[in-house]
């Protein structure tokens, strides 16, 4: 899908450049020329030996060589792709290009460019939630940079939160969304929720539900096939990335309401995530011994209401906001107070109860309510009741422009 596309890449100085290489690898298996661009710190972890011998081609390191001036010049390095990737991208990197400097061949490049720019952002957890960042990041989105990830696990540095970079997977989806990209829903941005929160116990034990994300991911893939930049927010699934997703991987509610605040602003937002209602209050940071008091007792508190946050009215509140209503009875009753008290425009229901099999199957039986009449779709697969979700959302979208 790749298939003559130029793309430059600029590895920044982090751990997660060894990824890099794997991204070179993946790009070109997809038919695209990949130049590249290192860092100063990006030799710090990976060699310019590695990067020329994967990309095929000579590596451009210097802002005042003579030689690769002659050659090829930054202003050309920054005119002739069709889309520069910058993986990863650092907390300065991103600070350097929102104020604009050129004090490195990277940095020159991406201000002289005018072609579409994606970051794969890279850093500790607090760089990421730094009001520093978050503001640079602000600002490049608004000047139209794309973004895919970061996602949330263990970090290189022993920590733990949102800051590891997208997979190479992930990012060479969201290259080949943007590049092949058409459709109805084209320049429009999604944001979709899917999968089960998990809410820690301790260390090792935690509350979860069945949600397999089989709904969400559908509906993720569904408005990218329509053109959507997506950014999937999803709790821990056994599923891959949908292609052409920028997915985001979280495991509780509240770092689903961070990723997605972060995901903001959209036109659209979906959110077909089972979230966990409560997380435990008194949650233990070493394993809970059995002892001799017999079992422990377990406080709960309230999570964010993630929908509702998302349908609070205000500037940048999404033109269409979906939720989904899981019911065991009195399917439509039950969702129309579901949707009033949370405020989204659309709530799709469905019957969970054991016997429909919805949790974790592969088809489902939905009631869109909206201002107009309830409409009862058929039993489909979920991946048709997505498509289907998703016109409706192209139509709704096309009639509020
Ligand atoms: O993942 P699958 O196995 O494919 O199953 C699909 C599904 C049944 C999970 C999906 O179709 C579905 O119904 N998702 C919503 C599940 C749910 O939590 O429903 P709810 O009725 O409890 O919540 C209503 C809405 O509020 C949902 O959009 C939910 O994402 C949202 N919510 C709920 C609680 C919370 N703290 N924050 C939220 O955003």
């Amino acid at each position: 899908m790749l298939d003559g596309k130029r793309i430059l890449l600029i590895i920044a100085g982090g751990i997660a450049a060894y990824k890099a290489l794997d991204l070179i690898r993946r790009l070109r298996e997809g038919g695209a020329e990949v130049r590249c661009i290192l860092t100063r710190s990006g030799e710090q972890f990976v060699t310019p030996l590695a990067v020329s011998a994967l990309s095929g081609d000579k590596v451009y390191r210097d802002l005042f060589s003579l030689t690769d001036e002659a050659e090829m010049g930054h202003i050309r390095l920054a005119r002739d792709p069709d889309m520069i990737v910058v993986a990863p991208a650092t907390a300065d990197l991103m600070a350097r290009m929102r104020v604009g400097r050129s004090d490195d061949l990277a940095a020159a490049v991406l201000l002289a460019t005018d072609k579409p720019v994606l970051l794969a952002p890279a850093m500790n957890h607090r760089m990421w939630l730094h009001p520093a960042t978050r503001n640079n990041l602000a600002v490049l989105e608004s000047r139209g940079v794309l973004r895919v990830g970061p996602d949330s696990g263990d970090m290189a540095c022993g920590e733990h939160g949102v800051g590891r970079m997208a997979e190479p997977a992930a990012i060479v989806a969201v290259v080949t969304a943007r590049l092949a990209g058409s459709g109805r829903l084209a320049g429009r941005r999604a944001l979709v929720t899917s999968g089960p929160t998990i809410e820690a116990i301790d260390p090792v034990r935690f509350i979860a539900n069945r949600s397999s994300g089989k709904q969400g991911h559908a509906v993720a893939a569904a408005l990218a096939h329509l053109g959507a930049r997506v950014t999937l927010v999803s709790g821990p699934v056994d599923l891959d990335d949908p292609p052409g997703v920028a997915a985001i991987h979280v495991d509780s509610a509240e770092q689903m309401l961070a990723a997605c605040r972060a995901a903001l602003p959209v036109d659209v937002a979906v959110c077909a995530a089972a979230v966990a209602d409560w997380r435990i209050a008194n949650r233990a940071d070493q394993k809970i011994k059995k002892g001799d008091d017999g079992p422990p007792s377990l406080d709960l508190v309230a999570n964010p209401d993630i929908l509702a946050t998302l349908s609070r009215p205000g500037p940048g509140r999404p033109i269409l906001v979906v939720g989904f209503a899981a019911e065991t009875s009195d399917l439509i009753e039950n969702a129309r107070v579901k949707r009033d008290r949370k405020g989204c425009d659309w709530i799709v229901a469905n019957d969970v109860s054991p016997a429909s099999g919805t949790f974790g199957g592969d088809h489902n039986k939905v009631v869109l309510i909206s201002n107009d009449a309830p409409s009862e779709w058929p039993r489909m697969d979920k991946r048709a009741v997505a498509e289907r979700l998703a016109e409706r959302i192209a139509d709704a979208l096309e009639a509020a422009s």
